[in-house]
C-alpha cells in the first residue's frame, strides 16, 4: 500500500512532536532533580550527542530505505533473513504499551486543565492531598480523562498522515512553543531564576552516580522516541529528495531545547515561589500547582497554559506511538485506517483502566507485582528494556545486515566527512553502550 506523503516541513514537526512529549516537560525537570542538576545534564547531553543522534539518523534510514510498515521494511531490507529480521519491526508493540500509561498521564493533565481554571491548592502539602486523592481514589475521573483522550488520539490518527498526524503537529507544536516561550520569559524576569541557571548548569560531579549515567542513556532514547519505530514510520513517508541528517538535527535541537527551557522555567518557578527542585513524578503535578497559587489570578492563568502546552506535547507523542502498528494492520492486513486506529486506540484504552486500577486503594493489591504496580511495570519495561532493545536492533542491523553500499549511497552525501565515525560509532559504540545500559537497568550489573 502507498502512503502518503509528509512535506518536508511536516515531517520535522510531526517528528519533533514525537520527540518533545511528556519526557521533556514532565519527566525530564524530576529526574534532573532526583540525580543532582547539572552534572546530570551534561550527561545527558553527551549522550544525547553522541548515541541519540546517530541512532535517530539510523532509524530514519530504516523507514526511508524500507518505506513502508516496521515489519515489512525490516523483511524488506534484510531478504536473506527475513524470517528473523521481521521481528525487529515488533518492536512497534513498546509503542502500544507505552501508551497503556501514557494515555492515563495525559487525562491527569486534561483534568488539571480543568481544576486549574478556578483551583490551586494553597500549600505543598493540599496539593499532595489532592493528587493523591485522584491518584488512589477517584477512578471515574481517571476513566472519564483518559477516554476523552482515547477518543482524541484516535480521532486524529483515523484520519491519516497528511489530514491527520501533520495537520495536528502543524497547529499544535508552535502552539506549545509559543505558551513555554512566553512562560520562560516570564520566568527570566524573576530573582529565582538565576537558581534555577545554577542548579541546571553548575556541574557538581560529586553528585553523579553510575545511576545517573543509566539513567541519562535510557531517557535519551525516551525523549528522542527511539527504539520503537516511530521515527521510522514517519520517515517511510519522507519525499525522496529529504535530507535525514538535516531532518534528524532539527528533532534532536527542538526536543533539547524545550526540555531545557522547560527545566529553566520550572525551576524558576519552584525557588521563586518556595518548594525543592527534587521532588519525583510530582513534581509539575503537586510542587508546580502549589507554586502557581502564590502568583493570585496570573498563577491561575499561568497554570492553565501550563497543562494546555503539556497536553499538547503529549498529543502529539500519542499519535507517534500508535501509527507504527496502525500502519502495519494497514500494510499486512489490509484493514482500514479507520478500523486499524480503532482497534489499537481500544488496545491501550482497555489496558489504561488496569493502569488507572492499579494506583486505586482496594483494587492495587490485585495489580501490584514484587515492589511494582501494573503502571509502573509497563512504564518500567519499555523504557527500561524494550526501547533499548529496539535501539540496539537498530544499529545492528543498520551496522552490519543492510550492504555497506545502499547504507553509504544514501548517507555519505549527507553526512561528508562524519560518515565514517557515524557508521563506525554505530556499529562499535553504540552497541555497546546500549548493552551496557540494559544490563545494568535490568539490575544484572
Ligand atoms: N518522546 C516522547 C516523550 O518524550 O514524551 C515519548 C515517546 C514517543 C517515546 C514516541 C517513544 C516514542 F516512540
Amino acid at each position: 500500500m502507498k502512503l502518503a506523503r509528509f512535506s518536508r516541513l511536516g515531517f520535522i514537526l510531526a517528528a519533533a512532536g514525537s520527540a518533545v512529549g511528556l519526557g521533556n516537560i514532565w519527566k525530564f525537570p524530576y529526574i534532573t532533580g532526583e540525580y543532582g542538576g547539572g552534572a546530570f545534564v551534561i550527561v545527558y547531553l553527551i549522550t544525547v550527542l553522541l548515541i541519540g543522534f546517530s541512532i535517530m539518523i539510523a532509524e530514519m534510514l530504516i523507514g526511508y530505505l524500507g518505506r513502508r510498515d516496521t515489519v515489512s521494511s525490516f523483511e524488506e531490507l534484510a531478504p536473506k533473513h527475513k524470517n528473523i529480521w521481521k521481528f525487529g519491526g515488533f518492536q512497534a508493540l513498546a509503542g502500544l504499551f507505552i501508551m497503556i500509561f501514557y494515555s492515563v498521564v495525559i487525562g491527569w493533565i486534561f483534568n488539571y486543565i480543568v481544576t486549574s481554571l478556578t483551583y490551586l491548592p494553597a500549600s505543598v502539602k493540599e496539593s499532595q492531598a489532592v493528587f493523591t486523592t485522584m491518584l488512589h481514589a477517584d477512578f471515574w475521573t481517571q476513566l472519564f480523562y483518559n477516554t476523552l483522550s482515547f477518543g482524541i488520539i484516535t480521532y486524529v490518527v483515523h484520519k491519516g498522515i497528511k489530514g491527520g498526524i501533520e495537520k495536528l503537529n502543524f497547529y499544535l507544536m508552535p502552539a506549545l512553543m509559543v505558551i513555554l516561550a512566553g512562560m520562560f520569559l516570564y520566568a527570566t524576569t524573576l530573582g529565582g531564576f538565576s537558581k534555577a541557571v545554577h542548579f541546571m548548569f553548575y556541574p557538581d560531579f560529586s553528585k553523579l552516580t553510575s545511576q545517573a549515567f543509566v539513567v541519562a542513556v535510557g531517557h535519551a532514547f525516551f525523549t528522542l522516541s527511539l527504539g520503537m519505530g516511530a521515527i521510522m514510520t514517519y520517515a517511510a513517508s519522507l519525499p525522496k529528495d529529504a535530507n535525514l541528517v538535516k531532518s534528524a538535527f532539527w528533532v534532536v535541537f527542538l526536543d533539547t531545547t524545550i526540555a531545557i527551557v522547560a527545566g529553566l522555567m520550572l525551576f524558576t518557578f519552584l525557588y521563586q515561589y518556595g518548594s525543592a527542585p527534587s521532588q519525583g513524578p510530582g513534581l509539575v503535578f503537586i510542587s508546580l500547582p502549589a507554586a502557581f497559587y502564590q502568583m493570585g489570578v496570573l498563577g491561575n492563568i499561568f497554570a492553565v497554559l501550563f497543562f494546555v502546552a503539556l497536553a499538547f506535547a503529549g498529543l502529539t507523542s500519542s499519535v507517534s506511538l500508535v501509527e507504527p502498528m496502525i500502519q502495519y494492520f494497514i500494510d499486512r492486513f489490509s484493514w482500514s485506517r479507520l478500523k486499524s486506529s480503532l482497534a489499537m486506540g481500544l488496545f491501550f484504552w482497555f489496558l489504561g483502566i488496569f493502569a488507572i486500577l492499579s494506583n486505586i486503594d482496594g483494587a492495587k493489591e490485585y495489580l501490584t507485582w514484587g515492589s511494582k504496580s501494573f503502571f509502573d511495570w509497563v512504564d518500567y519495561l519499555t523504557a527500561a528494556v524494550m526501547l533499548p532493545i529496539g535501539g540496539l536492533i537498530m544499529a545492528v542491523f543498520v551496522g552490519f545486515i543492510i550492504p555497506e553500499s545502499e547504507v553509504e549511497k544514501v548517507m555519505k552525501p549527507q553526512l561528508k566527512w562524519a560518515y565514517k565515525p557515524w557508521y563506525f560509532s554505530l556499529r562499535y559504540i553504540t552497541p555497546l553502550a546500549m548493552f551496557v545500559v540494559m544490563l545494568s537497568l535490568m539490575g544484572v550489573i
